[in-house]
């Protein structure tokens, strides 16, 4: 057992299916629809490395309307809320963890951005290889061609998502680099 990187908010979204159960259809549909619409409010505030959203099965609510969230931590709120629409996606995620200035987040607010998703990247990749082999280190997945327990999709789709997180960080890096001393805003 070993502790892992953790978010500032994770919730657990009820989209759980049953047929022809005493206790209804489960939240299905409505916990997809409010699922999508906690995913765009996160990816729209740029917290996706610090808010987490996951599909759950049945959390033991099954309302008539609307889903069911679980959410971690819970802070002075209940850790269970029901009957959650998507239009309370806002609501549900509370106060942005920053508000973005009017003239939008600067250069140096995005690459500290980057920097925790490619944290949170990279531990992923790593969690998900030793799944696959354990043991394996951060320079053992430099080279997955040596380790052949590494041809699996996921884990390709994983290191692909994180070869994109640090070429946009390149990119950024050399904005930074072409216009120090000019007049962009980078802190
Ligand atoms: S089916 Fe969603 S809480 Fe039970």
């Amino acid at each position: 057992m070993r502790d892992a990187p953790a978010p500032r908010l994770h919730l657990f979204v009820c989209a759980n299916r049953r047929e022809g159960s005493p206790l209804g259809p489960g939240c299905g549909d409505r916990g997809d629809a409010l699922y999508d619409a906690l995913k765009r409010e996160v990816a729209l505030r740029g917290e996706i490395a610090t808010t987490w959203i996951t599909k759950t099965f049945c959390l033991g609510i099954c309302p008539k309307e609307g889903a069911t969230v679980a959410r971690w931590p819970a802070g002075e709120a209940s850790a269970i809320v029901t009957e959650v629409a998507p239009t309370d996606a806002a609501e549900l995620l509370g106060a942005r963890a920053a508000e973005p200035s009017a003239a939008g987040p600067t250069l140096a607010e995005l690459a500290r951005e980057l920097d925790a998703l490619e944290e949170l990247q990279r531990k992923k990749v790593l969690d998900l290889a030793r799944r696959l082999k354990p043991g394996l280190t951060l320079e053992d997945v430099q080279t997955p061609h040596d380790f052949p327990e590494l041809d699996d999709p996921d884990w390709h789709y994983a290191d692909g998502v994180l070869a994109g997180v640090q070429s946009v960080k390149s990119a950024l890096s050399a904005m930074i680099r072409g216009r120090s001393g000019g007049e962009t805003r980078e802190d």
